[in-house]
């Protein structure tokens, strides 16, 4: 006789709306409040309300329709393509790759999203397990967050040493270098999400049982350590906004138009025959620069 799987426990749910009625600053639990009514996005967002849904699904076409002849060009002139994205808990890394990947071959062009490292991979060069997944001739590797891990949430949370810290930064210009060097295209793409906008994504991760599964315990407990993360995020950019591999930072308050900026990136990276730079477009730079806007 089977019997229904046991329903998984959700621990984490109710800790978001707990945060929000008992610690949150009371500037940003208004911001919340307000923005959830008025749709509107954080005050120091330079637009008051997303992109108009009928505008971003015509641009998403047409960019989608410049991804599939970018990643035919990729395979047929055997190029490598990595893409590293990189920002806080809920910057929309995700949504972003789920939209790239959408009409593409998931065996050309794949996502890597690896677990906190195993006991054996602890004792390991930092970036081994990262080497692993590196794309060979016609593929396209996606990074749903990387080596930055290192200089970010590792930090925060103590997970590394300052010894192992100091190792990483020292190594990361010479990995990063070699990469390119061997003829890797590599994108480094950081998604930079407001307060008031993170913490409402995560309510409704709370709220949708479809999105449940996002929440974690790095979630939760991150919650009243932004300040530490902007700390280490602004001195990881410092350390790794490099000429070989420089970033491009993207304002990710508004989903929509973040997407089709990182998008608009990666096409202007990678060179493909058929490549239509006016249907493209530029990244809209109010929203995408380097490590400047993080301010
Ligand atoms: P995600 O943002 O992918 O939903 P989490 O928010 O749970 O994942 O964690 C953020 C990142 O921190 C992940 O890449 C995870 O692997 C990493 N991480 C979590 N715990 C540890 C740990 N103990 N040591 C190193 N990295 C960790
Ligand atoms: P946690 O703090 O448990 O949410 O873990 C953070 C990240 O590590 C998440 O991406 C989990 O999927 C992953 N993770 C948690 N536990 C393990 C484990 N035992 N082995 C591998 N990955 C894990
Ligand atoms: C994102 O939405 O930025 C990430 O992919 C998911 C997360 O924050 O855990």
């Amino acid at each position: 006789m089977t019997r229904p799987a046991p329903v998984p426990e959700l621990p984490l749910v109710g800790a978001i709306s707990d945060y929000l009625d008992r610690d949150a600053p009371e500037e940003v639990r208004r911001a919340v409040r307000e923005g959830t009514k008025r749709e509107i996005l954080d005050e120091s967002f330079p637009y008051d309300c997303m992109m108009p849904r009928e505008d971003y699904d015509a641009a998403m076409e047409r960019l989608q329709l410049q991804l599939v002849r970018m990643m035919h060009g990729v395979a047929a002139q055997g190029r490598r393509v990595v893409v590293l994205f990189e920002g806080r808990d809920a910057a929309g890394k995700g949504g972003t790759i789920g939209r790239i990947q959408q009409n593409l071959n998931p065996r050309n062009a794949y996502v890597v999203a690896l677990p906190k490292p195993t006991e054996r991979e602890a004792g390991q060069w930092y970036f081994q397990r990262y080497v692993d997944w590196l794309p060979a001739a016609g593929e396209m590797a996606l990074f749903d967050r990387s080596w930055y891990n290192r200089g970010v949430v590792e930090e925060v949370f103590g997970f590394a040493t300052t010894a192992q810290r100091r190792t990483f930064f020292r190594q990361l210009p010479d990995f990063e270098q070699m990469l390119v060097d061997d003829g890797v295209i590599l994108v480094k793409l950081w998604l930079n999400v407001g307060r008031a906008e993170q913490l409402r994504r995560f309510l409704a991760r709370e709220r949708d049982p479809l999105k449940q599964w996002k929440l974690s315990p790095v979630d939760v407990e991150g919650l009243g350590k932004w300040d530490d993360y902007s700390a280490a995020i602004a001195e990881t950019l410092s350390l790794s906004h490099l000429p070989v591999a420089p970033w491009t930072v993207i304002r990710s308050d508004d989903k929509r138009r973040a997407r089709i900026a990182a998008i608009q990136t990666l096409l202007h990276a990678v060179p493909f025959d058929g490549r239509d730079l006016t249907a493209i477009g530029t990244p809209d730079p109010v929203i995408t620069g380097g490590p400047e806007m993080l301010r």
